[in-house]
Formats: C-alpha cells, sequence, structure tokens
C-alpha cells in the first residue's frame, strides 16, 4: 500500500498561483512521486483545472476535491456534484473535515451521506474525523471518533474496495495551530481508527489508509510517517509551498 502524501490547500490560491505551485512541486520532486508515496492535491474548485494541468505528465500525483453536494445534480445552489469534480479530472474528496463540521455545521449524518454517494459515483473518499481539545479533555477522543466513523461509514457496503477508502485523523486541536499530536497520541488515535474499521471492514480493514493530520510539517514529517498506522498525512498550511510540501512528500 503506496503512502498517500496529501496536501489540502483550503480557502488559499488564484488560480496561476495554484498551478505555478503545483508545477514547482512536480520539478522539485523530479516529475514523479517519491517511491512508496502517491502525492495529492486538494486545490480550491477554481484551481482543478490548472493544477490538473500541472500534473498531467506527472507520475504518482492525483487531483482531489475539498467538499460536493451528495447529490447527482439539481437546484442546489453553490453546491457542486461529484460527477462534476470526476469530470474536472478529480480522482478523491474529502468528506467531515473539521472545518466544515464547525464552521458550516456540517452533522455527522451528512458527512456519511457524503462518503456513500462519493464512493458509488466513483471518488475515492478521505472521512476526516478528530476530537476538538474539550472532548480529549474530557476523556471524550474514543466515544468522538467512534461516532463520527459509525456514522460517516454507515453507507459504505462491507465490500468496497479497500484502497477507495481512506480515513484521515485530525485533531482539531492540532490543525493550524503549530500544536502536533505527540506520537503516542497518534498511535493510539490510529490503532483506535483501524479497530473501527476492522469492525465493519473486517480483513480489508488492514489495507484502508489512515491519515494523520494537523500540523505537519517538514521538520516532524518523517518522525510521524515512521509510525504504525500511519498510511500517509493530510497536510494544510505546510503543503502551500513547494518546497516544504516537496519535503514532506518524500520524507
Ligand atoms: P494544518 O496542516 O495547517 O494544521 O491543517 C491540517 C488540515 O486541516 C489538513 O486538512
Amino acid at each position: 500500500m503506496k503512502k498517500l502524501m496529501a496536501g489540502n490547500w483550503k480557502m488559499y490560491k488564484l488560480k496561476d498561483e495554484a498551478k505555478e505551485t503545483a508545477s514547482a512541486l512536480v520539478k522539485l520532486l523530479d516529475g514523479a512521486a517519491p517511491e512508496g508515496r502517491e502525492v495529492l492535491l486538494i486545490p480550491p474548485f477554481t484551481a482543478l483545472r490548472g493544477v490538473r494541468k500541472a500534473l498531467k505528465k506527472a507520475k504518482g500525483f492525483a487531483l482531489g476535491a475539498q467538499n460536493f453536494y451528495p447529490s447527482a445534480q439539481g437546484a442546489f445552489t453553490g453546491e457542486i456534484a461529484p460527477e462534476m469534480l470526476l469530470d474536472a479530472g478529480c480522482a478523491y474528496a474529502l468528506a467531515g473535515h473539521s472545518e466544515r463540521r464547525h464552521i458550516l455545521g456540517e452533522s455527522d449524518a451528512f458527512v456519511g451521506e457524503k462518503v456513500a454517494f462519493g464512493l458509488e459515483k466513483g471518488l475515492s473518499m478521505i472521512l476526516c474525523v478528530g476530537e476538538t481539545l474539550e472532548e480529549r479533555n474530557a476523556g471524550r477522543l474514543e466515544e468522538v471518533v467512534r461516532r463520527q466513523m459509525e456514522a460517516g461509514l454507515a453507507g459504505v457496503a462491507p465490500g468496497v474496495a479497500p484502497e477507495r477508502l481512506t480515513v484521515a485523523y485530525e485533531p482539531v486541536w492540532a490543525i493550524g495551530t503549530g500544536l502536533t499530536a505527540g506520537p503516542r497520541e497518534i498511535l493510539d488515535a490510529h490503532a483506535l481508527v483501524r479497530g473501527v474499521l476492522a469492525e465493519k471492514f473486517a480483513a480489508s480493514a488492514a489495507s484502508m489508509r489512515i491519515l494523520y493530520g494537523g500540523s505537519v510539517k517538514p521538520e516532524n514529517a518523517n518522525e510521524i510517517i515512521l509510525l504504525d498506522n500511519v498510511d500517509g498525512v493530510l497536510v494544510g498550511g505546510s503543503s502551500l509551498s513547494a518546497e516544504s510540501f516537496a519535503k514532506i512528500a518524500a520524507a
């Protein structure tokens, strides 16, 4: 299983800058993802076209979307459908990112609808889960992650191809704060995620990727990527610069 090194650009970069960053990243990596790695770029919608062009000849790179609405088409002003994302070159999409849960008010059940619908339409899905600092301090890590996963995966068929389903553990208190979870915290949370996956998907859970996200930087990526049950990273801030993301991708 290749490790997935994903850069979530959130609401940053105009289209030309996004394309330039993607081109610079490809160049820094000599036109191919590092051995045993898949590099995923998740730019804003308006930059998908340019980034797709920049990745055209690169090997081992993929394009992803930050969000979509779980319907094939229809009167959903401001929303975008999975088929439109596939048409724009996306192979992956995120669901349940903490910023969408906490800023946009997305519920566990709505996130679950997206995961099931995206898979059905042909996207590979990355379900994001993670606890707030308040929840962690109250000893509720397991309860919160289990609840988000059970609802997030409720509509997923037990026989889903394992390479198409990824879970990203992103503790909310480590996102954009400079605070990274320590090795012990990552090991425990990822073992929990693997266990919940195994309850639903049995043996194929071992072939599903679990990413860590939250203040991943070139300085800590080496240590994180080597931990048990860490099958990649989901990087925000440090993926915006081609130089720092190239270092992380090669960690
Ligand atoms: P940072 O890497 O900026 O902490 O963001 C993490 C994240 O939310 C990736 O989806």
